[in-house]
């Protein structure tokens, strides 16, 4: 029986308070069963019927765990940039799932391949050899220049991977006693929600949330280090400050394994760094024989205008990862590439993943590098990105602080007092949520039919699929505009529940 179709009318519980149906289906106490497509059938005679965004978000706050703060809005389909809700409303997407489908949702060159590779053969486990994994390996190594390929699914697995291997190195190449590596990294990185890769994490944001409450940390990880002549006893290397990392080196060196950085820090708020501070990150790291490792997850495979975002830079790390988009959005595949003398400390054995290196995830992945490079999708992603924030700059907005990016990784930083004075200038009300925030004016955006999150407090993301067409850009630019018309203006904004939400 397919998971889609019987679902009973009497519910029962499944021991853990969820409802469990007859057929061990989790459904709803209706006895419907939504099948992805905003589509539920009914129990006893597989009718259609349909489920409005309501009814699936209600369903969604019900029963999913409340580990996001989504926008109101309900992906059913989607195409290129474009996404339609059940109720067949068109949205110009620029988030792109947190730039994984960067060739555009749905792209139909990867999804053949991940139908063809999902008829012959799906999983092998690396208990065998399986025919895609080799080709996607040297596929991996032609585009990008490094030797080996470590596979796995998401990003926080390749970050944590890359860690194990940093510490292996350490270890065996540069005898740091066992037990003292150290792996720095940089204060307000994001790097995924592992309890590993929290502690490199948002140290000193202003969105703590991602570490409070879940300590205590990984030990020898992470943007802190010991300096007894600072205040306190010791110093956090910040994002494009070499002095920071210098003096980690001075003090530390011996026992430091790598230094892990994101080339522009994504969910801190799209920050790109001066132009001489990743090649000297490079040859400071060279020079203390520290491996340094780039986190290319958001901003590699074509997003900042360039393959990876540290070709901007002319450097060549030690590791990077990928995540996202090497799949295209259609199937989560990550990687760690590095070159034979540090890929090879690791043996059989000592790390691994079921999934890593499956058959369907390397068909899909091996089709979605072609469609980046045949589609010259970096490209696009320079051209895009200067349209993008030339456009919006001449938007002249006063409730736009500053406009930055690369490629299409853009953040626009709303004025929320500004905008807020304006109205109580005007004499409208501005205690509570009639105070304005970025998060309404994603609201707005949403209500005029464009996708953008903020990355934090007042940071609004604007990362569409790099195939989006120039017209849609523009016409999206333009809704900005009338936005932040809006968000002085207007009293009530649709759908507002006050919750400023990050991710
Ligand atoms: C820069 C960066 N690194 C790592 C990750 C984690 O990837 P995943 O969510 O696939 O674990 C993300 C996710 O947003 C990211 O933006």
């Amino acid at each position: 029986m397919s998971p889609s179709a019987t679902t009973t009318a009497t519910p029962a519980t499944n021991g853990n308070g969820t409802i469990k149906a007859k057929n061990g289906v989790n459904g709803s106490a209706n006895g419907t069963h939504a099948n992805g497509n905003g589509v539920a059938r009914n129990g006893k005679n597989g009718k259609e019927a349909h489920l409005s965004s309501t009814e699936l978000i209600r369903l969604e706050n019900e029963h999913g765990a409340h580990n996001y703060h989504p926008l109101p809005v309900v992906f059913d389909r989607a195409l290129g940039a474009k996404v339609w809700d059940p109720e067949g409303r068109e949205y110009i997407d620029m988030l792109s799932a947190y730039s994984a489908v960067n060739q555009g949702h749905c792209h139909p060159r990867i999804v053949a391949a991940l139908v063809a590779q999902a008829q012959k053969l799906t999983l092998s486990s690396r208990a065998f050899h399986n025919s895609v994994f080799g080709r996607f390996a040297e596929r991996v190594g032609g585009v990008f220049g490094w030797e080996m390929v470590l596979p796995m699914n998401t990003g926080a697995e390749a970050v944590e991977s890359a860690l194990k291997l940093a510490r292996k190195w350490a270890y065996l190449r540069k005898g740091v006693p066992e037990g003292e590596a150290i792996v720095l990294s940089v204060a307000d990185n994001f790097h995924g929600r592992t309890l590993g890769v929290i502690r490199c994490v948002f140290l000193s944001s202003s969105d703590p949330s991602a570490r409070v409450g879940f300590g205590p940390y990984l030990p020898g990880v992470g943007p802190t280090f010991v300096d007894p002549e600072a205040e306190g006893g010791s110093r956090v290397i910040r994002f494009g400050e070499i002095s920071d990392l210098q003096r980690a080196l001075e003090l530390h060196g011996p026992r430091v394994a790598a230094f892990l950085v994101e080339p522009v820090q994504g969910e801190a708020g799209i920050i790109v760094p001066p132009p001489t501070y990743l090649p000297a990150v490079a040859a400071l790291c060279k020079k203390h024989n520290v491996l340094l490792i780039c986190g290319e997850i958001q901003t590699g495979l074509g997003r900042t205008g360039k393959m990876l975002a540290i070709d901007h830079a002319g450097i060549r790390p030690d590791i990077v990862f990928l995540g996202k988009a090497l799949s295209g959005g259609v199937y989560p595949v990550s990687a760690v590439l590095a070159d034979k003398d540090v890929m090879l400390c690791i043996q059989p054995g000592e790390h691994g993943s079921t999934h890593g290196g499956n058959p369907l995830a390397c068909a899909v992945a091996i089709t979605a590098l072609d469609v980046l490079v045949e589609e010259d999708l970096s490209a696009h992603a320079a051209r895009l990105g200067e349209v993008f924030r030339s456009s919006v700059l001449a938007l002249k907005s006063p409730y736009i602080k500053t406009v930055h990016g690369l490629g299409l990784l853009n953040a626009v930083v709303i004025d929320q007092d500004t905008c807020t004075a304006a109205r109580a200038a005007r004499g409208q009300d501005v205690a509570g949520n009639k105070r304005r925030t970025a998060w309404q004016f994603c609201l707005l955006l949403k209500a005029r039919g464009v996708l953008a999150k903020t990355t934090h407090g007042n940071v609004v993301r604007f990362a569409p699929p790099l195939v989006i067409e120039e017209a849609d850009l523009v016409k999206a630019v333009k809704i900005i505009g009338e936005c932040l018309v809006d968000l002085e203006r207007l009293d009530e904004i649709p759908g507002d529940d006050s919750e400023e939400g990050g991710h």
